[in-house]
């Protein structure tokens, strides 16, 4: 794609999972990168709310036509990281929740007024080369530096 690639910078380590000491169990961030990136890029928390990321857990076995069910202990650590860096969470300085319904739960990013304030200006040819808009890195060569 012709001068598409965003390049942001890759906030060395962000999302990445910390090398966990050997014979610990992996910790919610670990899991969230080995399990939520099994499929696909494993998403920035910080663009979701928190009342997302828990309809999203709560409704893995079911999850966009896929089966993404973990086992119940892996699934709450999961959610507890997700929760603690969720765009609402305290510390939080996410624009991602500008503009949405505070009723509302989107179960994507790419529903978020957000997210289509920040896309609305991308032909549809670009779209139609990278399939889908949740393939974030068809596009982006990271986003591991989206903190806000
Ligand atoms: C078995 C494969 C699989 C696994 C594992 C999986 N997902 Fe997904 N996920 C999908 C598919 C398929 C989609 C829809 C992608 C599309 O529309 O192109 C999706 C979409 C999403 C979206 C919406 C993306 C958007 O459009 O904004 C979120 C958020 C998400 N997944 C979170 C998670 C989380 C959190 C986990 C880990 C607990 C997870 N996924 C694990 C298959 C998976
Ligand atoms: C078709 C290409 C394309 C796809 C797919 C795409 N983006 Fe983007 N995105 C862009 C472009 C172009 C911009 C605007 C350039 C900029 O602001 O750096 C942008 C901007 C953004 C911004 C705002 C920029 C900022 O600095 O805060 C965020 C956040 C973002 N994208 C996240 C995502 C996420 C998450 C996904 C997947 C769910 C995604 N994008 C999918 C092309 C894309």
């Amino acid at each position: 794609m012709k001068r598409l690639v965003v390049l942001v910078s890759a906030a060395a380590g962000l999302l990445g999972a910390s090398a966990a000491w050997a014979g610990q169990p992996p910790g919610g961030a670990e899991l969230f990168q080995q399990e939520c990136g099994a499929c696909h890029l494993a998403y920035p928390p910080q663009l979701l709310p928190a009342r997302s990321w828990r309809a999203l857990i709560d409704g893995l076995a079911q999850h966009f036509g896929e089966n993404a069910a973990v086992e119940p202990a892996e699934a709450r650590a999961i959610l507890d990281y997700l929760l603690s860096n969720a765009a609402d969470a305290p510390a939080s300085t996410s624009r991602a929740l500008r503009d949405l319904d505070s009723q509302a739960t989107p179960l994507r990013i790419t529903e978020t007024p957000f997210w289509q304030h920040e896309h609305s200006i991308i032909p549809a040819a670009d779209w139609r080369q990278v399939k889908s808009r949740s393939n974030c890195l068809g596009c982006h060569n990271s986003i591991a530096g989206y903190t806000k």
